[in-house]
């Protein structure tokens, strides 16, 4: 079967099919105009929500890269940025819940209001950590964005305030995922060929 045959009325699929990448690439799920389309959405909900304050924008290393950049240009705020790099630990494809702080945030956020970003939520178990972690310095305020959520991530405690979109329960890649380090630059969000894993 074709790339393009597979990944009928996503889109525009001409690059992407031409691309180093398409023999990994099984589908796209959500293709780049429809996530700038959902990033600029919420970016209008931010916007009016934190209508004259100043928002910390925590991304949160390496999968949330894309959003943060992309989210903070439509903005209309003055905003301030700042990154924490965590490792779960786990396989490759699912993460255990022990979660180490690799690079910590800069500054004190004791007092501010502070939007953390992430790429996707899937166990959520990442979140509740970084969120009680978070908490623990007293910002002034602390909500999340996740682009993506799988099904089931949805927990009352992981107060997800803006999301972007749901995805099935399977492995994606692209707009800042990887796997294996690999696919982060995509310009949207997809599935691989079962081969990529057993390589
Ligand atoms: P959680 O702790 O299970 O919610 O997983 C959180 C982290 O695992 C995310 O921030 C991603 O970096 C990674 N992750 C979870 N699901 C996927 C996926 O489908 N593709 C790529 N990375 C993922």
């Amino acid at each position: 079967m074709t790339l393009s045959s597979r990944r009928d009325g996503v889109g525009n699929d001409d690059d992407l099919a031409t691309s180093v990448f398409s023999k990994d690439i099984e589908g796209v799920l959500i293709d780049g105009p429809q996530i700038q389309a959902r990033l600029r959405e919420l970016a209008a909900e931010i916007t009016a929500d934190y209508a004259g304050e100043q928002l910390l924008l925590v991304g949160v290393l390496k999968g949330a890269f894309m959003v943060m950049a992309d989210l903070a240009r439509h903005l209309d705020l003055p905003v301030e940025v700042d990154f924490m790099a965590v490792s779960s630990y786990g396989s490759s494809t699912k993460t255990s819940g022990v979660v180490r702080i690799l690079k910590d945030l800069e500054r004190e956020i004791a007092d501010r209001h502070v939007l953390v970003v992430e790429d996707i939520v899937d166990s959520g178990l990442t979140l509740k950590y970084l969120l009680r972690n978070l908490a623990d310095r007293g910002p002034r305020s602390l909500e999340v964005l996740a682009l993506l959520a799988k099904p089931g991530s949805a927990r009352p405690e992981l107060r997800v305030r803006y999301q972007g979109f749901e995805v099935p329960n399977v492995f994606v890649v692209g707009y800042g995922l990887d796997y294996a380090e690999r696919y982060r630059n995509l310009d949207c969000i997809a599935t691989l060929e079962p081969a990529v894993y057993a390589d």
